[in-house]
């Protein structure tokens, strides 16, 4: 690769600067929205432990092994694995890994934005006192009416969109490193809070047990794949979001250790956020199993109760529409560096081209909550099917195809130099993980739902 290329590409400033962007694109609704919710229809703790299970043997090597994978080319994903692929002289059909990647991330988005629309009106509905004193019935009856309205959601995904593209289009060091900085800690601060508030509940209790006891009988072969295809979702991985992170990281930089750290911020938010969550459920005689509405149906509950709630609330939805937005661009970044380094597009074309692909796309999801709520595909309306094509098919595939070609494509001496371990065993490790367990497991689970097992 020539020097002017390289050059085009811009770079962290720093180590720190990467491990908070790469924390934003992984700490999102996937950790505050979605992973409560799913937990919540598949039975809590066995789901749970089989989570940790795949975040600790799948996400964590695939993470270091994407990263790397991207510092190492310095380029996006579709040329990284153009680029990767020759110097281990393989074959050419590598190269759709990344393309399909530029893909999942379009489509991910497409609903993304939605809910982080849901996420940015409840932003408004908080300042405006509707949580005031209102009891679970109530607030279920506003998110009820809320997702009816078509043109509603039309018009927060809409300006969730727009401000991505804002921010997208200004390219990565300038915003994104500075919202992260700030976004990160009031979060997690804002959670503690969450959970002192559930600690009041009287299903504090029933909510941890709901959560860490395994009750192995509820897990189907469908609720391994969600959390594992979970584990791919909330870290990032498969789709060359975090090989695009990796690709602006400086040489000189411990991958391991820094995916280690943001694998386990992540996880932590995630287990706050239903640890607050589930108590709310129980008191409230909520179900746990209600969907994708879960958290506008339980948290609102507490904002309209506890002192300083009003506060409390807006700050949530705040924090929940700014976690989003660190996700969503690394969820287009792909694309876009694509576009802007392989297609010569200029940084703004590539932006309102792909930006306006996946707004058009989120109407379906927008619509999949009212209107069309009928339309059904696999029994599954468009909001599901998409989730699921991407989160549960697409990403583990990606992680699968990823796996393979760090441990078995890529030459040994190029990974170990890229790495860079502190030790050999270290080094070992991960190429077992890599090489063997990671690709096996998703085999596995994969022949599970299809039956075959
Ligand atoms: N990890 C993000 C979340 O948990 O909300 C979602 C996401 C971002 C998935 C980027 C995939 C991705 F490439």
């Amino acid at each position: 690769m020539t020097d002017t290329k390289k050059s085009e590409h811009g770079a962290w400033s720093s180590r720190i600067a990467f491990i908070l962007a790469a924390t934003g694109s992984a700490v999102g609704l996937g950790n505050i929205w979605k992973f409560p919710y799913i937990t919540g229809e598949n039975g809590g703790g066995a789901f749970v432990i089989v989570y940790i299970f795949c975040v600790l043997l799948i996400g964590i090597p695939i993470m270091i092994a994407e990263t790397m994978l991207g510092r190492r080319s310095q380029r996006n994903p579709v040329e990284t694995m153009d680029l990767l692929t020759e110097e281990a002289g393989a074959d050419k059909n590598w190269h759709y890994l990344g393309w399909m990647g530029v893909i999942a991330g379009l489509i991910i988005l497409s609903y993304y934005s939605v809910i982080a629309g849901w996420a940015s009106a409840y932003v408004l509905k908080a300042f405006t006192g509707s949580f005031f004193d209102a009891d679970g019935v109530a607030i279920k009856k506003i998110f009820d009416d809320f997702v009816a309205s078509p043109m509603q959601l039309i018009f927060w995904h809409s300006l969730f969109m727009v401000t991505t593209m804002l921010i997208v289009v200004r390219g990565i060091n300038k915003g994104l490193e500075k919202a992260v900085q700030f976004l990160m800690p009031t979060l997690f601060v804002l959670l503690l809070l969450l959970v002192a508030y559930a600690m009041t509940t009287k299903s504090y209790n029933q909510g941890l047990y709901f959560l860490f006891v395994p009750d192995f009988s509820k897990l189907t072969s469908d609720s391994v794949l969600s959390a594992m295809g979970h584990a791919f979702f909330t870290l990032s991985l498969g789709m060359g979001a975090i090989m695009v992170y990796g690709s602006y990281l400086p040489k000189n930089i411990s991958i391991a250790k820094t995916a280690i750290l943001i694998a386990g911020a992540d996880t932590v938010v995630a287990l706050l956020a239903s640890i607050a969550i589930f108590p709310i459920v129980f008191a409230n005689n909520l179900e746990a199993d209600s969907g994708p509405g879960l958290i506008f149906q339980t948290l609102p509950v507490a904002f309209g109760t506890m002192t300083g709630g009003w506060l409390m609330g807006i700050l949530f939805f705040v924090m929940l529409t700014t976690a989003a937005l660190t996700s969503s661009i690394s969820l287009i970044e792909p694309a876009v560096a694509w576009l802007v380094e392989s297609k010569g597009f200029s940084r703004q074309k590539a932006c309102v081209w792909s930006g306006l692909t996946v707004w058009l796309l989120g109407l379906g999801t927008a619509f999949s909550f009212n209107s069309w709520s009928e339309v059904k595909f696999f029994d599954r309306s468009i909001f599901q099917l998409l989730d699921y094509l991407t989160a549960n098919l697409m990403l583990p595939i990606g992680g699968f195809c990823i796996a393979i070609f760090a441990g078995w494509i890529m030459k040994q001496q190029h990974s170990e130099e890229e790495l860079d371990m502190p030790n050999a065993e270290s080094y070992q490790l991960w190429k077992i993980l890599i090489s063997y367990v990671a690709p096996a497991a998703v085999f596995f689970v994969f022949l599970h739902v299809i039956g075959v097992l």
